[in-house]
């Protein structure tokens, strides 16, 4: 078994999970998924750990008396899975500083637009999209960024970019938008498991409104990713910041 431990947060359906799992089953991530952390008894993400025999951790913040006793109980458990990387799949609770303060640019999080657009408290799932569209912004994407004490704030990672189309609805451009999550996921934790990723200031978003892909495409991922075929393949619009 591999020795680096990744736990993974999800809150609803879980595909973000299933393609990171996937990519561990096929060795694509140097890792095993130890455990889920859930807060929804209904979630996909649940049924997919337990029949995957994934160790999972239902923790319910109303089922706790108070806050700090919820809060402890998070941190022991994450203590105990003792995990390299904490990755948060569509978890829709706010994670709390001490647990930030605990495992530092160790938490990471995958937003479902260009940040730092559409992002903050309140900003997820379709509203997210159908203020791009109403907008009439020309491009979206998703953004994976380390987790920091605000919503969707911290040190941005890398980010996919996909076409936003006349007559698209919120839920068309939804779907789009996770396909490429999906593909940039697992790409990401590879390289945070495997290699120091580097991060510049972000000041170079992607122009919501440029339609030239070519300036967010990244031929190379970074430089030491030259002999790396994976990466030289790669079709989409993803820009790893290094
Ligand atoms: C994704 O779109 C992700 O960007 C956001 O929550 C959604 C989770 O979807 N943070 P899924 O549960 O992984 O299907």
């Amino acid at each position: 078994m591999n020795s680096k431990r990744l736990t993974v947060f999800a809150s609803g359906t879980g595909s973000n999970f299933k393609a990171l799992h996937q990519a561990v089953l096929n060795h694509e991530i140097p890792a095993c998924i130890t455990a889920l952390v859930c807060d929804n008894p209904e979630a996909g993400a649940l049924q997919y750990a337990r029949s995957h025999k994934i160790r999972t951790h239902l923790i319910i913040p109303s089922n706790f008396p108070d806050r700090q006793s919820y809060e402890k109980k998070l941190e022991s458990v994450l203590v105990d899975e003792a995990p390299d990387l904490i990755i948060l799949a569509g978890y829709l609770k706010k994670i709390p500083d001490r647990i930030v303060d605990i495992f530092p640019q160790r938490i990471i999080n995958i937003h479902p637009a260009l940040l730092p657009a559409y992002g903050g408290k309140g900003w997820y799932g379709l509203r997210v999209h159908r203020a791009v569209i109403d907008n009439r912004d020309k491009l979206s994407g998703c953004t994976i960024h380390f987790v920091s004490k605000i919503y969707d704030d911290g040190p941005i990672i890398a980010w996919a970019t996909v076409p936003v189309y006349t007559g698209d609805t919120p839920e068309s451009l939804a779907e789009r938008v996770q396909q490429q999550e999906h593909i940039l996921y697992p790409k990401v934790v590879q390289q945070l498991l495997t290699r120091n990723t580097t991060l510049t200031n972000k000041t170079d978003q992607p122009d919501h409104n440029d339609h030239d892909k070519k300036n967010y495409h990244d031929d190379n991922l970074n430089q030491s990713d030259h002999n790396n075929e994976t990466d030289r393949d790669d079709q989409n619009d993803h820009n790893t910041k290094s």
